[in-house]
């Protein structure tokens, strides 16, 4: 009996974590056979701790508060929050920083768990905009970051963390207290029944089961956002990281922008491709995503280790949302989906696959792993192997 008894999971969802807290990601033939919106039951989930139980009777009057360098100080109910406000619905890719950490561990081992390449999910995020409800609280001169903080309670607090106030206040950054996924109310693990939601940041900044957001003039000093999604210079080794509390406190290295990423799920890893009598092309598809409201602007496959590379079809299906909402802003925040055809003669002769996206910032992805003691933020070029049959 974990205390999580009251949660409803998916049992096609992969435990990273063993029972409890509950880490885990889909299958990623399955997260993409979704594809674009993912379904909330298949969506990544990643607890520090016990999941709060609101039951569904008490949903409308969840309390979160205000405060802070403010002038109006506020305590809301959800119930007020969606009466009195303006509410939006778009969709979100959200990413968890530890996403692809394991190639990291193969590599050498990191201080966080084995993520795949699954540790990402989009979803129709409905909510009202963070910026109204701290607008109404009257920010003063000197308020410089939001912070967040969660009703769950961990060995080291409630979960908390911050974004700047001048992105919650920038419309083009879409930040939004979200109380459904999808126009379901939100599920246990994602932060029923209220959340907060960061497009184009790393999922660590979304807090769940939101309960207080603080104005102030520093960053936070929740230890969760300190010990956590973080990318120390890769000198920075369990030991030292451990011993020299100073790595840990420079914000430098606080990790919010994601930064362009992709990966390969056709062909899987360990899959056999039957090749001979097959059609003349073999279609390779998978995700890619950037960060900070930059969309990916081109995806590129290689079949001999980066010397040469074709590019993919990009499909955005986040723009059949922007035509139907006015609210739209310039930025995107979703993930999108790629296919390439390739020759099968080309494939057949291949050794392996990879994949890399630029974004429109001409950020590329690097060649190279940054190991980090966190394991945050891989994403160098995604290498599958490819098994022929015969
Ligand atoms: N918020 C709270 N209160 N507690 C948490 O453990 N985990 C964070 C973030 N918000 C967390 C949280 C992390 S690290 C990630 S990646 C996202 O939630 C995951 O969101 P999801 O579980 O809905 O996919």
């Amino acid at each position: 009996n974990t205390p999580d008894a009251h949660v409803p999971r998916d049992p096609r969802l992969i435990r990273l974590t063993g029972t409890h807290p509950f880490n885990c990601e889909a299958p990623l033939t399955a997260l993409m056979r979704e594809g674009f919106l993912t379904s909330p039951e298949l969506f990544f989930v990643r607890n520090h701790g016990p999941v709060p139980h609101v039951p569904d009777a008490a949903i409308l009057d969840w309390e979160f508060t205000v405060d802070g360098l403010v002038d109006a100080p506020l305590r809301l109910t959800l119930r007020a929050l969606l009466a009195e406000h303006e509410v939006h619905t778009y969709p979100i890719t959200l990413v968890c920083a530890g996403n692809r950490r394991k190639e990291q561990n193969q590599v050498r081992k990191s201080n966080g768990f084995s993520w795949g390449p699954a540790g990402v999910s989009t979803a129709l995020f409905t909510g009202v905009a963070m910026a109204d409800v701290i607008r109404r609280a009257r920010p003063q001169n000197r308020a410089r970051y939001v912070c967040m903080e969660g009703a769950d309670t961990l060995p080291n607090g409630h979960y908390g963390t911050c974004v700047k106030l001048s992105w919650v206040l920038d419309p083009n950054r879409g930040i939004m207290l979200a109380h459904e996924m999808n126009f379901q109310r939100l599920r246990p693990d994602h932060g029923r029944p209220l959340r907060a939601v960061i497009p184009g940041q790393i999922g660590g900044r979304s807090v769940k089961w939101l309960k207080r957001l603080i104005v102030t003039d520093a960053p936070s000093d929740n230890w969760y956002h300190i010990y956590d999604n973080r990318v120390l210079p890769t000198m920075v080794s369990p030991d030292v990281a451990a011993n020299e509390p100073k790595w840990w406190t420079d914000e430098r290295y606080a990790i919010y922008d994601l930064s362009p990423n992709s990966a390969i799920a056709s062909p899987a890893h360990g899959e056999t491709l039957s090749l001979v009598g097959a059609a003349e092309s073999y279609c390779a598809k998978g995700y890619a995503y950037s960060g900070g409201g930059r969309r990916v602007t081109r995806v590129e496959v290689s079949l001999d280790q980066g010397g040469t590379w074709r590019l993919a079809t990009v499909n955005y299906d986040e723009d059949k949302y922007r035509e139907r909402d006015f609210h739209w802003r310039d930025t995107s925040f979703c993930w999108c989906l790629w296919t390439i055809d390739l020759p099968v003669q080309d494939i057949a002769a291949a050794k392996d696959l990879m994949v890399r996206c630029m974004d429109e910032g001409m950020c590329a992805q690097p060649r190279d792993m940054y190991w980090n003691v966190l394991g945050m933020m891989n994403n160098p070029w995604f290498r599958v192997a490819v098994h022929k049959e015969g």
